[in-house]
């Protein structure tokens, strides 16, 4: 839903993935630099996507909701730079390049998109909604769209023909939700933004399959 995302991805399927690295690369990063850049109104999309790419690597925690800044201290004491790893990303750019031409990006409502692909059994789903159940705010300070109805997701998960599987905050409104719509759930450790390991939780229609690997557990 995210235009700001949206126009990194049409950026790299519509052909501008090698634009996008050389713009990374060549850009000489600096706090002046930065703010020059991203007040600039973007003329194009693949401009914005650029903006975004800046915005995520030199704001805190790549945060682009409203009441995100730049960072000052950074990792390492490496301020602005600390998180600008230009040969990375264009190499990034680059990989996707190879397979742009088979990816279907839709800036569009996720719920719908599920719908469509209901009834395929041959279709499968990776969701990662925002984290906003049971009242946790992480997804609200994250995320620009961080309203969703959790009940109407479960209940569109409960519709598809095909796996899915769904990562969330370990939050009991969520447990009980997957409870009440009949799906397993285990719990993976991860690590956030600050480093510190933190308990997800996976959501699916069979877990078993997680079970042969030693950090994940039932909740
Ligand atoms: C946890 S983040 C996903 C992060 C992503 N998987 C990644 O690794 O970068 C949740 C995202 O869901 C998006 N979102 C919220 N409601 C949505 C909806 N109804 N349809 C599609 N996307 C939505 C938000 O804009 C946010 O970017």
């Amino acid at each position: 839903l995210d235009d700001d995302i949206a126009a990194v991805w049409e950026a790299v399927i519509n052909g501008n993935a090698e634009w996008l690295a050389n713009r990374v690369l060549t850009f000489n990063l600096t706090k002046e630099s930065v703010l020059h850049e991203i007040e600039k109104t973007p003329r194009t999309r693949k401009e914005k996507a650029f903006q975004t790419i800046l915005k995520n690597r030199t704001f805190h925690g790549g945060i682009l909701a409203k009441g995100s800044g730049l960072l000052k201290y950074g990792e390492n004491g490496k301020g602005i730079r600390s998180r600008w790893y230009p040969e990375t990303l264009a190499k990034r750019f680059l990989n996707l390049n190879h397979f742009a031409g088979r990816i279907d990006f839709r800036c569009d409502d996720g719920l719908k998109v599920l719908r469509e692909f209901a009834t395929n059994p041959d279709a499968v789903y990776f969701i990662d909604p925002p984290y906003t159940a049971g009242g946790k705010k992480a997804g609200k300070r994250l995320y620009k769209h961080y309203n969703l109805d959790h009940e109407r997701l479960f209940t569109t998960c409960e519709s598809l023909k095909g796996d899915f599987l769904m990562t969330y905050d370990n939050a009991e409104e969520v447990k009980r939700m997957a409870r009440n719509h009949g799906f397993q759930m285990r719990s993976i450790p991860m690590t956030n933004t600050h480093h510190a390991t933190m308990e997800e939780l996976v959501v699916g229609k069979d877990l078993s399959w997680m079970d042969e690997f030693p950090a994940v557990h039932e909740p």
